[in-house]
C-alpha cells in the first residue's frame, strides 16, 4: 500500500472520528435537563407527557434506522472499495433484481410508518379531547404581550361581570384541565409553554384551542414561536399553577376593583398622573374601565396590558423583567443581580418568575422601564404598538410606581 493511501485512511478515519464525538455531543447535549426553562423533553402536565411518549419511541426508531442504514452505507463502501490488486479497467459484475429485497425493503419502512402513524393520529386525538371541568381561558396574542381572559361562570362570553381579564401570566389551579383558546389581536403569534403542551398559533380572527394542565404547582415558562415584529423575542409567556385554594382566593381578588383612593399622599399623586397620561391605553377596573366602555372619542384601550391587579404578577413587560427582586435575602445560593434592568439584553438570564413577595418590589426595573420602556424592549410605540416614552420626570415616575405598588 502507498505512503499516500495511508496517509489519506488516517486522515479519513480522524475526520470520520470527529463527526461521530460532535454528533453524540449534540445527541447527549439535547438531553441535558440543566434546567433550562424551555426544555422541551420535561413534561410537566398531562399534555406534554402525552407528546413525550408519542416523541421518544419515535426518536429511538428514527435512531435504529438511521444507524442501520448509515452502518450499512459504510460497511458497503469499505468492503467494495477499489484496492491496489484491482484492475481499474475491469467492469464490475452487473445484477439486476432481487425480488425478496426488494419487497423487503418496500414493506419493512411502510409498517414502521404505518405504526408511527397509528401512534401520532392517537396522539393528536388524545391532545384534543375536551375535558368537561375545564376552565375556559382566551388567550390573544398582542406585540408583544398575551392577554389572558377568564370565563368562569361557562356562558361562553369573555367579558362579562363575573369573567377576569388580566395579562402577561396566566394563573392556573394545578392538576386542572384548561381549555384554551388562541386568538391575536393584530398578527400571528404563537402560545408555548413547552412543560404544558406543544406550540399553537394565535391567528387574528381564528380561535385555536389547546389544552393545559400542570401537574404541580409552579412557574412555567413560554416564548412566542411565530416571528411577529421587532419585539418577537421579548415575547414571553408565563403560567403559574398554584393549589386549587390559592386558585380560588386569586379569582376572589381578581374580580376586584380599585375605586377607592389610595391613602399614601405620593401614591395619590401617581394615580392622577395615571389618569391623565396612561389610561388612554392600560385599564384598571374601578379607575377607568367603565370610561373606558362608554367612551364615544376612539380610545387604543385594551391594547395595552390590564393594570388592576398588576403587583399579584411575577413579571411585566410581556414577562421579561421580574416584578419582584429575584434576590432573596432568605436564600444566600440565589446570585441573581438585584436588578434585572442590566440583565435586559437577555433578560430571561435574570428572569425566575419570581415569588411574589411585596417586601422585594423590583422599583430599579419598574422605573427603568417607566423612564424608557423603548430602551428595554424595543417597540413602535409612534405606531401604537408597544409602551411609548412618555417623558416622565423622575418625581412622576416615583409616583407613578407608589401607585402602580398599591395595585394588588
Ligand atoms: Cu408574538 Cu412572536
Amino acid at each position: 500500500m502507498s505512503r499516500r493511501s495511508t496517509g489519506l485512511r488516517i486522515f479519513g478515519v480522524i475526520v470520520f472520528a470527529i463527526v461521530v464525538t460532535l454528533f453524540a455531543a449534540l445527541i447527549y447535549a439535547a438531553f441535558q435537563n440543566d434546567g433550562k426553562p424551555l426544555d422541551t423533553f420535561v413534561p410537566k402536565g398531562p399534555s406534554s407527557q402525552e407528546i413525550q411518549n408519542l416523541v421518544l419511541p419515535v426518536f429511538a426508531v428514527a435512531g435504529v434506522v438511521f444507524v442501520g442504514v448509515m452502518g450499512a452505507v459504510l460497511f458497503i463502501t469499505w468492503k467494495f472499495r477499489t484496492t491496489s490488486e484491482d484492475d481499474p479497467e475491469e467492469f464490475p459484475e452487473q445484477i439486476h433484481g432481487r425480488t425478496g429485497l426488494e419487497i423487503g425493503w418496500t414493506i419493512l419502512p411502510a409498517l414502521i410508518l404505518a405504526g408511527v402513524a397509528v401512534g401520532t393520529v392517537a396522539t393528536i386525538i388524545n391532545l384534543n379531547k375536551k375535558e368537561p371541568d375545564a376552565i375556559q381561558v382566551q388567550v390573544a396574542g398582542q406585540q408583544w404581550w398575551w392577554q389572558y381572559k377568564y370565563d368562569l361562570n361557562g356562558d361562553g362570553n369573555f367579558d362579562g361581570p363575573e369573567d377576569i381579564t388580566t395579562a402577561t401570566e396566566m394563573v392556573v389551579p394545578a392538576g386542572r384541565p384548561i381549555q384554551v383558546t388562541t386568538t391575536s389581536n393584530d398578527v400571528i403569534h404563537s402560545f408555548w409553554i413547552p412543560g404544558l403542551n406543544g406550540k399553537k398559533d394565535a391567528v387574528p380572527g381564528i380561535r385555536s384551542p389547546l389544552k393545559l394542565e400542570a401537574d404541580e404547582p409552579g412557574v412555567y415558562r413560554g416564548q412566542c414561536t411565530e416571528y411577529c415584529g421587532l419585539s418577537h423575542a421579548n415575547m414571553r409567556m408565563l403560567v403559574r399553577a398554584v393549589e386549587p385554594g390559592e386558585y380560588d382566593t386569586w379569582v376572589t381578588n381578581q374580580l376586584k376593583g380599585h375605586a377607592a383612593d389610595p391613602t399614601d399622599a405620593k401614591a395619590l399623586a401617581g394615580k392622577t398622573t395615571f389618569k391623565a397620561l396612561c389610561a388612554q391605553c392600560h385599564v384598571i377596573k374601578g379607575v377607568n374601565d367603565e370610561k373606558m366602555k362608554t367612551a364615544t372619542v376612539p380610545l387604543t384601550a385594551g391594547v395595552a396590558p390590564d393594570l388592576t391587579h398588576l403587583m399579584t404578577r411575577g413579571t411585566f413587560a410581556g414577562s421579561i423583567l421580574n416584578l419582584y427582586d429575584p434576590v432573596d435575602p432568605n436564600d444566600p445560593s440565589v446570585t441573581l443581580p438585584a436588578s434585572d434592568v442590566a440583565a435586559a439584553g437577555d433578560p430571561g438570564a435574570a428572569l425566575t418568575g419570581g415569588t411574589v413577595d411585596t417586601s422585594r418590589v423590583n422599583r430599579v426595573s419598574l422605573e427603568a422601564w417607566l423612564r424608557n420602556p423603548n430602551a428595554i424592549k424595543p417597540n413602535y410605540a409612534q405606531g401604537g404598538r408597544g409602551m411609548p416614552n412618555l417623558g416622565l420626570t423622575e418625581a412622576q415616575i416615583d409616583e407613578l410606581v407608589a401607585y402602580l405598588e398599591t395595585l394588588n
